[in-house]
């Protein structure tokens, strides 16, 4: 086998898709710097393959699948692949992305279902299996390391699919991908599918078989193992399972079953597990989706046991109630870290142990805010730094900047807010209003300053870490009330509302509101910008 990542008979590799079909999620976009940052740490986390977005999508997609290539593709680094649909004009879009990359892949996909073959594809079956055979091979002239995915290879004819991916290896394909595009597959056929493939199509040439599963039913994770168990040795999945409608396989949960079960897998991947709780939070973080408490292996109570004959027992014996340790992925490591006597030296060298490169002009307004909580706060913590980090530094390009805010109220007033916002061409607004409590009163004076139609659809405020002092975490999810741009992703192209996502994290959960809202109202004024 050409591919040059790191794989082995009991070795499975893990493929991360959270910067491509992840980022699928209504409001989950991120902008480059964005990727670049979660794509660094996905590095460290020790995935083998980063999906690093969709090329053809757009320039700036090209452009942030290009800059994560050249920064995060080093030859110890994971290998980086571009999504191209089989068409000349995609897969060359997806080299000039990958190019920079020691370890480049291109991933070029076509569906095989006869319902998509028929119905979105309108081509026959001779067709599919000819654009794969030449599509496979022009990828080919440009790339060593190529992979083909039959799209709805989970509701296709397994004598047809056998055909494509004869086709497919023959043009050149290292890496075939086996998609259960919509969730309809069960466990046990879906593995039962992946080895017939193996012998039927494969006949023992070295080619890896992948897996790749959305959570429809609720089986995404279940559906990836039984594909292992019966031969795949490559996971496509996204942190937190993020992904288009139920999403996809959750990187941790396969992982964290293959490791905590190895007795029974007996195979390995090339995870480093400590890393898995600081990459679920920067993505959370970054894409605004909220990752609800009961989720397996990140949720915010995967590992606290409130049954009182589950701390009973885990008193007396830990693996009474606890099957893994929270320490295994990286949760309760350090906690108190820094406090308001530490210097800028012992703050940096805090922040580059917990892998955030940071510079002149950022770093001075990350350290800026670090002092100034605390001074508040007597204890600051690894959460709070990286609430910090991801507040200050990543804010995608600001229309209107939060300047001012200011609420009154309590039980016998009407909340009154005021607000004051800086345009970029630095022209300086303020408005107030009245409102049903107060951080209602705040959205309506910024709305009436921003003048941008939208609906708030979500609201949440979690606490980054315990006691008083806490610093609060607000996510918003917006609408907007008109269409915004073109919502281009390789399988779906929308045009409409779209939604926004906006976190804002501050002592006070006012003012964590109000910027959280103002970071989704920027990114909606941006895409607005883009049409
Ligand atoms: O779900 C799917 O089929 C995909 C392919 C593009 C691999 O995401
Ligand atoms: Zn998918």
């Amino acid at each position: 086998m050409e591919s040059d990542v790191r794989s082995s008979k009991d070795t499975v590799l893990i493929f991360d898709t959270t910067l491509r079909d992840g980022e699928q999620s209504p409001g989950a976009t991120l902008h480059t710097q964005e990727k670049i940052e979660i794509a660094r740490q996905l590095a460290r986390l020790g995935v083998d393959i980063i999906e690093a977005g969709f090329p053809a999508a757009s320039p700036g997609d090209l452009e942030a699948v290009q800059r994560v290539a050249s920064t995060v593709g080093t030859p110890d680094g994971p290998a980086i692949a571009g999504l191209a649909r089989a068409v000349k004009r995609d897969i060359d879009k997806a080299w000039e992305a990958v190019q920079p990359a020691a370890k480049p892949r291109i991933h070029t996909f076509l569906a095989t279902s006869d319902i998509h073959v028929q119905h979105k594809l309108r081509m026959t079956r001779r067709e599919v299996v000819e654009r794969v055979g030449e599509m496979v091979a022009h990828a080919k002239q440009y790339c060593d390391d190529v992979e083909f995915s039959p799209e709805d290879a989970g509701r296709s004819d397994p004598e047809f699919l056998y055909e494509v991916l004869d086709v497919a290896i023959r043009a050149g394909a290292t890496t075939l991908n086996i998609p259960d595009t919509v969730g309809y597959t069960m466990p046990a056929e879906f593995g039962q599918l992946i080895r017939d493939i193996i012998a039927n199509a494969i006949g023992g040439r070295d080619v890896v078989i992948s897996v790749h599963t959305h959570n429809d039913l609720g089986l995404a994770t279940a559906n990836a193992l039984a594909g292992v168990l019966n031969g795949a040795r490559q996971v496509e999945c996204t942190i937190n399972g993020i992904g288009e409608r139920a999403g996809n396989c959750s990187l941790e949960e396969v992982v964290m079953a293959l490791y905590t079960r190895h007795p029974f897998f007996n195979l390995r991947t090339n995870i480093v597990h400590q890393e898995i709780h600081r990459t679920s939070d920067m993505v959370s973080r970054y894409t605004g989706m909220v990752i609800q408490p009961n989720k397996a292996i990140v949720g915010a109570n995967a590992f606290a046991h409130e049954a009182g004959i589950h701390q009973d027992g885990v008193l007396k014996h830990k693996r009474t109630y606890e099957i893994m340790d929270a320490q295994t992925i990286g949760l309760a490591q350090s906690k108190l870290v820094l406090g308001k006597h530490s210097g800028r030296h012992a703050f940096r060298i805090r922040l580059e142990e917990m892998g955030y490169e940071l510079e002149g002009e950022k770093l001075n307004e990350v350290f800026a805010r670090f002092k100034r909580l605390a001074d508040k706060k007597k204890d600051v913590t690894d959460a709070d730094i990286e609430a910090i980090v991801a507040d200050e530094v990543y804010q995608p390009p600001e229309t209107y900047r939060l300047d001012h805010v200011q609420v009154s109220c309590g039980d016998h007033s009407i909340p009154t807010a005021t607000v004051r916002l800086v345009k970029d061409d630095d022209t300086v607004i303020t408005d107030a209003s009245l409102g049903t409590g107060p951080v209602d009163a705040i959205y309506q004076a910024i709305n009436r300053v921003v003048q941008v139609p939208n609906k708030l659809i979500e609201f949440s405020v979690q606490a980054v870490t315990e006691g008083i002092d806490a610093v609060g975490d607000v996510t918003v999810r917006i609408e907007s009330e008109e269409p915004v741009g073109t919502e281009i992703s390789a399988t779906t192209e929308r045009r409409g509302r779209r939604i926004f996502s906006g976190r804002g994290a501050d002592t006070d959960i006012v003012v964590a509101s109000a910027k959280a809202y103002m970071q989704a109202l920027n990114k909606l004024l941006a895409a607005n910008g883009q049409t």
